[in-house]
């Protein structure tokens, strides 16, 4: 049992990113429960988990774009090649009945989003906060920003940048 609980260390204090990374928990746990049962229904379960994370990162990317950071940053590089195994480890299971890359993700997820969680979406959720972002309204209380240059890092201690 690999199942990931949500719990204080995941919480950001940004409530749309919170809510969001609740569900995507959630969704891992059901994908994680279904392991042991018949493979149609882990399969349904693991397109509900890519299903949510293509929106899950969408939204990051999106407030990544309205707050100054660069199309090309890493935060949004790492989104890019999670979602690319999540989708092909879905067509490894529909198309050719190989279900051990789709096994093997569920445990790996379980791993990886905490480390996004509080390196990459903990600095997103800073900035957004230091700047006066409000994603519901798209609106920034420190309009400096936009003369600043690009930001193509993630503010993360393992980032260059
Ligand atoms: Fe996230
Ligand atoms: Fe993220």
């Amino acid at each position: 049992m690999t199942t990931l609980t949500w719990n204080d260390q995941l919480a950001l204090n940004q409530p749309q990113m919170d809510t969001t990374h609740q569900e995507f928990v959630d969704l891992l746990a059901d994908a994680d429960n279904a392991l042991p049962g018949p493979e149609d229904r882990l399969l349904a379960r693991w397109d509900s988990l890519v299903a949510h994370t293509v929106l899950h990162f969408k939204q990051e990317d999106d407030w990544m774009t309205a707050t100054g950071f660069a199309a090309e940053n890493c935060h949004s590089f790492q989104h890019q090649a999670v979602l690319q195994v999540m989708v092909e480890c879905a067509r490894r299971a529909r198309e050719e009945n190989d279900f051990e890359p789709l096994r093997l993700a569920v445990a790996e997820l379980a791993t990886w989003f905490p480390q996004h969680a509080q390196m990459m979406d903990a600095s997103l959720a800073q900035h957004m906060a230091a700047i006066g972002f409000d994603p519901v309204t798209g609106q920034r209380r420190e309009l400096a920003m936009a003369d600043a240059e690009p930001i193509t890092g993630c503010g993360g201690g393992s980032c260059g940048s």
